[in-house]
């Protein structure tokens, strides 16, 4: 039987080969909700990630994006799972995407894996062990001045009609830095922190499955996370700020105006 850990890269791999081959092809998409989109591949994603898990693991839970969360909600031992984060850009062809699988025990992530297909990324976590980027440790980056940082943020999907729509937030923070992105993927954007290639990236209104692996990387590479007014982060409390530490009140302060 495989680990924990080599299910779950197991399962990120499978789940990334498939989506690398159906990026760009005609697949069928349609709207969970005004401008929230899902694909078959979102869906088959998650079949073949939960199958994987199963196979290995067969008395851990789910909570999943798509269609497999366990009944028993609190399982002391789940898997939280987003079989494809970033999913408007892959149903655009825009090549940012990808699977983010978290171990959680007693409400504590423990593990936390995030694969980027496209650019073949592979980033792990294990709760005191440090972070990985294919193999390598990862730091954050050593920024120390909001005016040399570089940010990513993003938008909820109802940013038409959702007061807390992360517009005042944003025009506050790309005055004070060199630049900012807006990447379409929260799994991706919390490694990115992790890794250095960018010192901060924050977002209003999140899900577990977004956050739960991507928070634990960013932690264990010696980054700071909470949540966006400061208060002590969970992955179910809908938003996130993950920093290299050194600018971490810097940017508080800036989303709190
Ligand atoms: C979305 C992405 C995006 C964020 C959205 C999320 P999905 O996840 O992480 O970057 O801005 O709020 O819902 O729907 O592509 O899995
Ligand atoms: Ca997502
Ligand atoms: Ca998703």
């Amino acid at each position: 039987m495989l680990s924990y850990l080599e299910s779950a890269i197991l399962a990120a791999k499978t789940a990334g080969n498939f989506q690398r081959e159906k990026f760009r092809s005609s697949i069928i998409i349609r709207e969970k909700s005004p401008a929230n989109l899902v694909t078959e591949v979102d869906i088959q994603s998650e079949n073949i990630i939960i199958k994987v898990l199963t196979e290995n693991h067969p008395s851990v839970g789910f909570l999943a994006e798509e269609q497999h969360t366990s009944e028993v909600k609190a399982s002391a031992e789940r898997w939280i799972i987003d079989p494809l984060d970033g999913t408007t850009n892959f149903a655009h062809g825009y090549p940012l995407f990808g699977i983010s699988i978290a171990f959680e025990r007693d409400n504590i992530i423990e593990l936390g894996v995030v694969y980027v297909p496209i650019l073949d990324e592979m980033f792990v976590a294990q709760r005191g062990k440090g972070a990985h980027l294919n193999g390598k440790s990862i730091k954050v980056s050593h920024t120390n001045h909001l005016k040399d940082s570089f940010l990513a943020s993003g938008f909820p999907y109802d940013a038409w009609t959702n007061k807390d729509n992360n517009t005042k937030e944003w025009e506050n923070i790309i005055k004070s830095v060199v630049s900012s992105r807006c990447d379409g993927s929260a799994a991706i954007d919390l490694c990115y922190v992790a890794a250095g290639f960018l010192d901060g990236y924050w977002e209003l209104d999140l899900e577990a499955w977004d956050m739960a692996a991507g928070s634990l990387i960013v932690e264990e590479s010696g980054g700071q996370v909470s949540l966006p007014d400061g208060n002590i982060f969970t992955p179910y409390q809908r938003g996130v700020l993950a920093s290299n530490g050194l600018l971490h009140n810097a940017i508080l302060e800036k989303l709190a105006r």
